[in-house]
């Protein structure tokens, strides 16, 4: 796996994340720019008049917003990409729609991660329908400091942590995840239900346990235990 973690910010809660996701999967981080960079002022949202409430408030203005650069370097090569960006209004800060609609993702799988004070990814369907020819593998809403279990157990949630050996096979999500502690997983001929336990002395805090129940997908299949031997 080559995964790629792009990502806007402004004050630096973003590149948190983003750095800890690159750590976690052995990423390549790229920051995006706005081409027209914004200040203090422009982001002020308590003044109807700034730029921000400007650009939020309409959508012609939201969709001239342009990045310094929309490309990355050895693009081809990525098949997992990572895109994150600030909550503002309730959506995905919109500087991150240039390089959404500017390069092709056929081909590559793509997760969103927003992180915000309290409001929730309000607009986590227009970014996957932005980026043409992704696998959408899911969208995340971290608060501004998150902490590193959390946004490691959504890692863990895709089987893209580093090391995890299912990155490394085939075992494909079926639906990601309930909650942040369930997933639902196809591997080989099995449906596997996993669930996600916390512990305490180990350092990462989270790991998945695999005492599962899996479901034999060929016709005479049951739901058995299976607690080894899952081909992963
Ligand atoms: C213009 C603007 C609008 C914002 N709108 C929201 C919002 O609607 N909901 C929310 O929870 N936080 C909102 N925030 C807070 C940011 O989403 C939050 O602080 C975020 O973690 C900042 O990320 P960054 O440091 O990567 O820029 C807003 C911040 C700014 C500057």
């Amino acid at each position: 796996m080559k995964a790629l973690v792009v990502y806007f910010t402004e004050s630096g809660c973003t590149r948190r994340v983003a750095q800890t996701i690159a750590e976690a999967t052995g990423a390549t981080l790229h920051e995006l720019k706005a081409a027209e960079p914004y200040t203090a002022a422009d982001l002020d949202w308590r003044d109807p008049g700034s730029r921000v409430n400007r650009e939020a408030n309409d959508p012609t203005e939201r969709q001239s917003v342009k990045l310094e650069d929309t490309s990355v370097p050895d693009w081809d090569a990525y098949d997992v990409v990572f895109i994150g960006a600030p909550v503002w209004w309730g959506v995905a800060a919109w500087p991150i729609d240039d390089f959404l609609t500017s390069n092709d993702f056929t081909g590559k799988k793509l997760a969103a991660f927003v992180t915000s004070s309290s409001s929730s990814f309000g607009n986590e369907s227009d970014v996957k329908d932005m980026a043409k020819g992704a696998q959408w593998l899911g969208g995340k809403r971290f608060p501004s400091s998150a902490s590193d279990s959390a946004i490691r157990s959504w890692l863990e949630s895709l089987a893209l942590l580093r090391g995890d050996s299912r990155t490394r096979n085939d075992s494909t999500p079926l639906t990601s995840l309930f909650g942040d502690r369930y997933a639902l997983r196809r591997s080989g001929r099995f449906v596997v239900w996993e669930t996600c336990v916390f512990s305490s002395h180990r350092a990462r805090g989270c790991r998945w346990n695999l005492e599962i129940a899996a479901v034999d997908l060929q016709p005479s299949g049951a739901m058995h235990p299976q607690p080894t031997g899952i081909p992963w």
